[in-house]
This record gives C-alpha cells, sequence and structure tokens, in this order.
C-alpha cells in the first residue's frame, strides 16, 4: 500500500452544538452534543485518510499531558501511525473549544501549545524517505516551522519522490505572501481555501489567485469554496471546476481537512485528479453534515456511494 505522511498542526478540539450564546453568570445550558476529536489540518487529515483504509504516519508535536494522550488514542483508534509524534515539555497540547452556534458557523477559542514549538529537528528523515505521498498541514499556526523549515521539509520529500501537498491555517500576519512563497516550487499541490488565497494575494477573483501561486513555482493549486466546491488549476494548463453535495448542514469545521484527505487518498489509490478532486468534495460535503472535523466519512466504499446518490450543489459562478 502507498505511504502518507502527514505533517504539521495536531489539534484536540473540544465541539458543543448548537450554542447561540454563552449562559450570563454561572448558568447552565443545555446543549444535544459534545464531541472531542483530533483536528487541525494534519490530524484531522490524518484521520479522515485513514478512515478511507490509507497507510497514514504522523508527523508532529504535542505536549506532555492528558490532551496528548487523548490525542494519540483517537488517532490510533483509526489506525494513524503515531511512532513519530513528538511529546514537548512545558508546552500543553494544542486544543480548541469550538461553540458551534446553530447555522453551523464556528467561532473558535484556541491555543497554539506544542504546535508552536515543532521543527524541522522533529522531521523524522526515514519516514519522509520512505513515504509515497508527504501532506502537510497547518502552514500559519506553526510559527517556528512556517518559513524555511518547512521548505527544507518540503524539499526532502521531493528529492525522496514523493507527492507534496499543502494544506494552511490562514491566520491573519504580517508578510503572509513572502513567509510561503518559497515553498510553492517543492509543491505539486497546494491547497488553500478562497479566503486564505485572498488574505496571501490580496486578490479577488479565483484564477488569479491560482495564477500567483503558480507563477511562484506550484504545480497545481487547489482553491477550496465551501459550498460553491472547488477549483483546480495546473500549471500544465489543467482546469478542473469540482461542485460540492447537497447535505443537511450541520457543522462546517473541518471541510476543508476532509477535501485533502479525499483528494490525497483518490490520489494514493491512482485515481486520475478529476475523480480524486471528487473523492474530496465528497469527504468536505460529509463533514459538514456532521459535528466536528471526521463527521460523517465511514469508510471508502460508502464515500463512493454517496458520490453516486447524492446531488451535486450548484458552482455559483
Ligand atoms: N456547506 C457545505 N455544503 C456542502 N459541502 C461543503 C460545505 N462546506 C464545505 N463543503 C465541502 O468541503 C470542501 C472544503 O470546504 P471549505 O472550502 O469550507 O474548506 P476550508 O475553509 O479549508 O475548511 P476548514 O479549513 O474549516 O477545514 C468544499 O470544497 C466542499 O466540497
Ligand atoms: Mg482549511
Amino acid at each position: 500500500m502507498t505511504k502518507i505522511v502527514s505533517m504539521g498542526v495536531h489539534i484536540l478540539d473540544v465541539l458543543g452544538r448548537y450554542v447561540s450564546e454563552i449562559p450570563p453568570g454561572q448558568g447552565i445550558s443545555l446543549i444535544d452534543e459534545i464531541r472531542i476529536t483530533a483536528a487541525g489540518t494534519s490530524a484531522g487529515t490524518s484521520v479522515d485518510m485513514a478512515k478511507l483504509g490509507c497507510d497514514v504516519t504522523a508527523v508532529g508535536a504535542l505536549g506532555n499531558d492528558e490532551m496528548g494522550n487523548i490525542l494519540v488514542g483517537i488517532l490510533n483508534r483509526y489506525g494513524v501511525k503515531t511512532q513519530y509524534l513528538v511529546r514537548k515539555d512545558g508546552v500543553q497540547t494544542s486544543g480548541s473549544i469550538l461553540p458551534i452556534r446553530p447555522n453551523g458557523e464556528r467561532p473558535a477559542l484556541h491555543v497554539m501549545g506544542a504546535n508552536a514549538v515543532f521543527s524541522f529537528e522533529d522531521v523524522p528523515h526515514d519516514a519522509i524517505a520512505d513515504a509515497d505521498f508527504v501532506h502537510i498541514g497547518g502552514f500559519y499556526l506553526m510559527p517556528k516551522f512556517d518559513g524555511p523549515d518547512t521548505v527544507k521539509a518540503l524539499k526532502l520529500a521531493k528529492e525522496s519522490g514523493a507527492i507534496t501537498t499543502m494544506d494552511i491555517l490562514g491566520v491573519k500576519q504580517e508578510n503572509m505572501a513572502e513567509k510561503i512563497l518559497p515553498c510553492m516550487p517543492y509543491l505539486d499541490y497546494f491547497m488553500p481555501n478562497l479566503e486564505e488565497a485572498g488574505m496571501i494575494t490580496g486578490l479577488s477573483d479565483p484564477e488569479e489567485m491560482c495564477q500567483f501561486f503558480l507563477k511562484a513555482g506550484a504545480q497545481n493549486v487547489v482553491l477550496k469554496m465551501g459550498e460553491r466546491g472547488s477549483l483546480i488549476l495546473g500549471a500544465d494548463g489543467k482546469r478542473i471546476r469540482m461542485p460540492a453535495f447537497q447535505v443537511k448542514l450541520v457543522d462546517t469545521t473541518g471541510c476543508g481537512d476532509a477535501w485533502s484527505a479525499g483528494f490525497v487518498a483518490g490520489l494514493s489509490r491512482g485515481m486520475s485528479v478529476t475523480d480524486a478532486a471528487q473523492l474530496g468534495s465528497a469527504c468536505g460535503s460529509l463533514v459538514a453534515s456532521g459535528l466536528g472535523s471526521d463527521a460523517g466519512i465511514v469508510d471508502f466504499e460508502s464515500t463512493i456511494k454517496f458520490i453516486g446518490t447524492t446531488p451535486t450543489l450548484p458552482l455559483g459562478d
């Protein structure tokens, strides 16, 4: 089986639905559901890929704490290999509290924790050398790793012949383009969402945003556009416009992480880029139908069945 390394942010999410307001004083609100998930553009994607039957090795940093133990427990439960996750003293495992609003929106309270101290020194060269795919998730939320360290990791992956993919967590900051553009020549697929690509490029047209990253050296750019689906442009002139699938919306946490998971899983099974993008889109939409970043995805077969039986949403172009 092809081997996938998923490197980057590891976050323990605690989600509750639905929350319209924090109760005043010391009040209690009774809500419908609370879940705890392995999340973030690396860990969330790892769980989804494992559910789709992939061989996934996690690379990232956790604290030496209960939250780290829980995160490892969740990853292991789905079959993600965790032997390369490093434990850092003096920092907690990264976590988010997500009170989901009745309309599916998700404000977040976040602690960066161990993701802030993950660096190239923590990257296992043997796992990279062994990998067919290296996915990096969470650029802009790993201050030590973002920048030259990410470039070094991508370079290592390319030198050993892996296909490289990257998703980001576009937290607004200074010099966003300057920080990320050096990664582009080492990326087979750069996969931000529309808002993030807008923040980095200062542009508003999706095609122009893609061209911006292609010009910087990316082989392909995937723009994830929520219910409007996704757009892929390639340096080879490829253009794919993939719709999203129609689901009853519960919570959009992790839709993009799931898109990445379906896409990489599809490529790793030898699917065409178009079919892999359709699998990605299905995974993203399935995750929108439940609470948490892995909700809705069961396995590869049921996801293929979902594709065959679910109407798509209008592209809105
Ligand atoms: N409301 C929705 N209904 C159906 N499908 C959706 C919806 N929102 C997202 N999706 C699916 O998930 C994919 C990725 O979602 P989105 O563009 O929101 O990514 P994202 O912003 O990176 O998400 P996140 O970073 O929160 O994981 C979309 O391309 C689409 O296929
Ligand atoms: Mg995203």
